[in-house]
């Protein structure tokens, strides 16, 4: 269990780990690619090793030193069936993401994870990779894991998707790479893009028209070496942190900032708290700069619409500022977030309601009312890593401990989450 007492102040200079969307798509690319591929700065946290993990099991040489890795790619069709079940742990990007290349192989595969994957919906990649021709079958037709994958000959599609899901729209496009003519994804709002820099990146050619990407059959990739910036999305902990506690100031350094993932900052800044961007600069096709993060009173905001892909993933911590936040804060247009490691609109209103907080559930988000005082609970992570470390940083404002149970999912994003805490609190 993690125990976290009331902060007096937070303070210092520190690093997130790498980015959890890229480290992943890199060992992915890397797998794919003619030649290696060399990545720095690689979050070692349980998803992404699940990805390495999948990848040695089709004969891909992978050398991991902490945040550092080697890829000895062999080519798109290098891949060796798996004599056993590929094991992506938690990670919805896992398979999600290897869905779609999966469904380009000449071979059989299986792709399971933990219980909160078999409870996540697949039929959202499961339904475009079968108009695309491939062969996939799972529990309730293909919605649940296990998943059962013959793939082969694919055709190009153009797919509309009902959601925002960078998830959906990577596993197209990466079938789309070995598929007949063009594959073209048309999104609502604008989901993370990592896919498309990093793929091009590769050297493989991606065209963008407003909400549409589309990719053409056939094209190979090249292995290369990648930095990986620092997630911001492990960063937004540490911003709120300091929003929690009068008095504090934090220096984030090497954060990653593609302008579909910097939801929280906008957030943070519309509710009265400061977020300067330091020492801007681009790192393999990603803007990245330091965060100089420092405390002020901050107000309710509403949220919602085309913000929402943006910050998905921040909604936890979102709701924990808000506790301490003056008038309401509404997030609607959210029902994604009961789609995610848990239902996340349930599990903030069940955790947070433990330590006094005021957090309505709706259908598409959730109500906060603001400032509440917080006093100290056990609370239980559900093995969701992103509740556990909202709920932490919710405990740096509550009065005596918090107890956070199932804390080890905290791994999963950001395996020094608990060490960089206690190296900040004062
Ligand atoms: C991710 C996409 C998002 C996000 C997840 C990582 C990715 O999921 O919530 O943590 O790396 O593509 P969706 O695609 O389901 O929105």
């Amino acid at each position: 269990m993690l125990r976290v007492q009331k902060a007096n102040r937070i303070e210092g200079k520190v690093k997130v780990p790498g980015d959890k969307s890229i480290s992943h798509r890199a060992v992915m690319f890397g797998a794919l690619a003619e030649g290696t591929t060399t990545i720095e700065g690689f979050l070692p946290g349980a998803d992404c090793l699940s990805t390495i993990s999948c990848f040695r099991r089709m004969g891909i040489e992978i050398v991991q030193e902490e945040d550092r890795v080697t890829v000895h790619g062999k080519g798109w069709y290098g891949l060796q069936e798996p004599s056993q079940h590929l094991d992506v742990g938690n990670s919805g990007t896992t398979i999600r993401l290897l869905s779609g290349i999966m469904a380009t192989q000449p071979f059989h595969v299986v792709m399971e994870g933990d219980e909160s994957i078999a409870k996540r919906p697949m039929r959202r990649v499961v339904g475009p990779l079968r108009q695309m021709g491939a062969k996939i079958d799972g529990r309730k037709d293909g919605e649940f894991t296990p998943l059962a994958i013959r793939g082969g000959e694919l055709k190009g599609i153009h797919y509309q998707s009902p959601v925002a899901s960078a998830q959906v729209k990577s596993a197209i496009l990466l079938a789309g790479l070995q598929a007949k003519g063009v594959t073209s994804v048309t999104e609502p709002h604008l989901s993370r893009d990592h896919t498309e820099r990093m793929l091009q990146a590769f050297g493989v050619s991606v065209v963008r028209d407003g909400l549409t990407v589309s990719v053409e059959g056939g094209q190979q990739l090249k292995g290369r070496d990648i930095r990986v910036p620092g997630d911001i999305s492990s960063a937004a902990f540490l911003i709120a942190a300091v929003m929690m506690v009068p008095g504090s100031s934090l220096l984030i350094e090497n954060v990653g900032l593609n302008p579909t993932r910097t939801g929280i900052i906008d957030v943070v800044r519309a509710m009265g708290g400061s977020v300067e961007l330091v020492n801007e600069r681009v790192v393999n096709e990603e803007p990245v700069a330091d965060l100089s993060v420092t405390y002020a009173e901050l107000n309710g905001v509403e949220i919602g619409g085309e913000m929402i892909p943006r910050l998905i993933d921040e909604v936890p911590v979102i709701a924990v500022m808000a506790t301490q936040a003056k008038g309401k804060t509404v997030i609607r247009d959210a029902q994604e977030l009961k789609v995610k490691e848990t239902d996340r609109i349930a599990t903030v209103v069940s955790e947070l309601s433990k330590l006094g907080a005021k957090v309505t559930p709706t259908d598409d988000g959730m109500i906060i009312e603001g400032p509440t005082p917080l006093t100290g609970s056990r609370i239980d992570s559900r093995g969701d890593h992103r509740i556990g470390m909202a709920m932490a940083i919710a405990g740096l404002a509550a009065a005596g401990e918090t107890w956070i149970e199932n804390d080890e999912a905290i791994a999963v994003s950001f395996p020094n989450f608990a060490q960089i805490l206690a190296e900040i609190c004062r």
